[in-house]
């Protein structure tokens, strides 16, 4: 067994890589990541690629054909990842996230590649209504981030077959800690400002719907996609990644945070204008086709581990918006010393 795992030196990549380590002792795993956030170690004891039986690096919009050969499954996780950064680098993350993952397909198939395992968002929901989202649900991309998981979505399914299964797991707003930590995340950011201010301040009416799920968690998802029976229909299949009670609304879970963090103050802005990326979902499919892979670490978890994390290597940092723990800022400073281009390519420096 060979698996490919692109963008496997960011946030959920070293969860992803540790649990396939651990399923597939005699596996080669292979990962393949571009690397900008490759010194934004957490607090680790060695480096997480040492898990990895060969580590490239390389862009996935240039890469070379014979990169997938003799590989088994890919996970794909490499991608310009969160709406910041893709309001800014529109173009950028339509290269990278759609149209690299399409092409990227295209070489795994006719390379023999028996699964593609895509790391999708439910934020491709976008806005609020009453009912859960179901997959069958229409799409409302809000972002161009949430446009180019739609896209990616749509250029992959038509390239399903029985001999090249697709399974786009569309993943809950990620939470919990890892070997290069990112705190530009909802629950991940309220409990880095609970610890260090002692306040959380929502910028929204605190009413907004946002599912959470735990990296671990995503890597069990990731876990059971590719042990999904290869004679099993369908040959496509999007599916929610996440658990039907851990939708919360943004203020239940800034509250969960202070409750955890005695003396934390929390900060409606009442007026601001309705966050219109706010959506509860429904993962029935999900539930039904992986009862033994259900997400396990719940919110308090969650939290604890955050905490304990964020105290094991002392953190105190009050301005981590400007640090290396959000990955616009990374990618901006890069550029600012010359490092990167517009297009968000090494320059040779
Ligand atoms: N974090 C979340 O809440 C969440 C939720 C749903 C889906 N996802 C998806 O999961 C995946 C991983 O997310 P993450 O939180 O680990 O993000 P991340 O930004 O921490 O990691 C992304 C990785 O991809 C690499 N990468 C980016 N562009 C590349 C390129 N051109 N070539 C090669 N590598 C490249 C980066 O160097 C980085 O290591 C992404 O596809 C993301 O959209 C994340």
């Amino acid at each position: 067994m060979k698996i490919l795992i692109t963008g496997n030196m960011g946030y959920i990549g070293p969860a992803v890589v540790r649990r396939l380590r651990a399923s597939y002792p005699q596996a080669q795993l292979v990962g393949l990541d571009i690397g900008y956030y490759g010194n934004c170690i957490t607090n680790t004891e060695s480096l997480p690629e040492r898990r990895v039986n060969i580590q490239y690096f390389g862009d996935v919009r240039q890469l070379p054909n014979d990169v997938v050969n003799g590989v088994d499954a890919v996970v794909h996780l490499a991608a310009i990842s969160n709406d910041p950064i893709g309001n800014k680098f529109e173009e950028v993350t339509l290269d990278i996230n759609y149209r690299a993952s399409v092409e990227l397909a295209k070489k795994a198939k006719i390379a023999g590649v028996r699964s593609f395992v895509y790391a999708s968002s439910c934020s491709m929901y976008g806005a609020a209504e009453d009912s859960a989202k179901t997959e069958r649900s229409t799409l409302n991309p809000l972002t161009a981030y949430a446009r180019s998981k739609v896209l990616t979505e749509q250029g992959l399914e038509p390239l399903a077959s029985r001999h090249f299964k697709v399974t786009a797991l569309r993943f809950s707003t990620a939470c919990g800690w890892s070997d290069r930590l990112r705190l530009d995340l909802m629950l991940n950011d309220f409990v880095a400002c609970a610890l260090t201010s002692g306040r959380i301040s929502i910028l929204s009416d605190g009413t907004p719907w946002r599912p959470i799920i735990n990296t671990k968690d995503m890597a069990r998802a990731i876990d059971w996609a590719l042990s999904r029976d290869p004679s099993a229909a369908p040959d496509f299949l999007a599916v929610n990644t996440g658990r039907d009670d851990w939708n919360y609304q943004v203020r239940d879970i800034a509250q969960a945070v202070a409750t955890a963090i005695p003396g934390t103050r929390i900060s409606v802005n009442a007026n601001a204008p309705l966050d219109k990326r706010s959506y509860r979902v429904d993962f029935g499919l999900y539930k039904k086709m992986a009862p033994d892979h259900q997400p396990e670490i719940g919110l308090m978890e969650c939290i604890q581990e955050l905490k304990s994390g964020l105290e094991s290597i002392g953190f105190k940092d009050g301005d981590f918006w400007n640090s290396q723990y959000t990955r616009l800022k990374v990618l901006m400073g890069m550029m600012e010393k010359g490092l990167l281009d517009s297009q968000l390519r090494w320059t040779g420096l």
